[in-house]
């Protein structure tokens, strides 16, 4: 291995067609929205845009999970400057009515959020409730900055009081799996993301 790739961290995942991909569990395949490639140039761009965001100071960067544990793992490879990972984990709750989107922290962070420049990781943005609820409870703990950056965004909610600073890709109105997006826990380690026949 050279030092070059050593730096770089070479990857290989097996070649496997998306049309007979035994991951999907015999379910058929719409479409591949975004190949595994385009998804490594784009973390690769937002890697970037991280790194130039925030010049100083100390970065935690917070996974939603589960969703966002392959993106952040990429993401985090890609952010060149000193920076900590953690995880939250959140359950919504709340009455019927759908608007209300109260949130609760079932693993909360260990690190400090005060002073701390906080970017929250996510895999998808729908309606951005959660999302939204969970900005106005982290802000209470004096963070720095606190900014949200999600692979994919739906742009469903017309308008979000926390808007995302960093997005992926645009994401079209389907129900999306791979890449970290589950249907019922399935399909989270597909290498693309994509839509199946329903
Ligand atoms: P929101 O609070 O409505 O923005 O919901 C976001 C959460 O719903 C995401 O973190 C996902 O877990 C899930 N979700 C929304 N859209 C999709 C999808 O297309 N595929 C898989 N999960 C989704
Ligand atoms: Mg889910």
């Amino acid at each position: 291995m050279t030092p070059s790739s050593q730096a770089r961290g070479a990857r290989h995942y097996p070649l496997v067609d998306p049309a007979h991909d035994p991951r999907l569990a015999g379910r058929k395949l719409r479409r591949v929205v975004y190949s595994g490639q385009e998804i490594a140039a784009r973390v690769a761009a937002l890697g970037q845009e991280i790194t130039t965001a925030y010049p100083d100071g100390e970065l935690l960067m917070l996974g939603l999970l589960k969703g966002s544990f392959i993106f952040l793992s990429d993401l985090v490879r890609q952010v060149i400057r000193p920076l900590q990972v953690d995880f939250l984990v959140v359950s919504s709750y709340g009455d019927a009515t759908v608007s209300s989107g109260n949130v609760r922290l079932l693993y909360d962070p260990e690190t400090s959020l005060e002073g701390k420049h906080i970017l929250l990781v996510e895999d998808i943005v729908d309606s951005g409730r959660t999302l939204q609820k969970l900005v106005g409870l982290l802000g209470e703990r004096r963070p720095r900055s606190l900014e949200i950056c999600a692979l994919l965004h739906k742009h469903i909610a017309s308008h979000l009081e926390h808007p995302v600073r960093f997005v992926g890709f645009d994401a079209p109105e389907e129900f999306l799996v791979g890449y970290g997006l589950d249907h019922a826990e399935h399909f989270r380690h597909v290498p693309y993301v994509a839509s199946l026949v329903s």
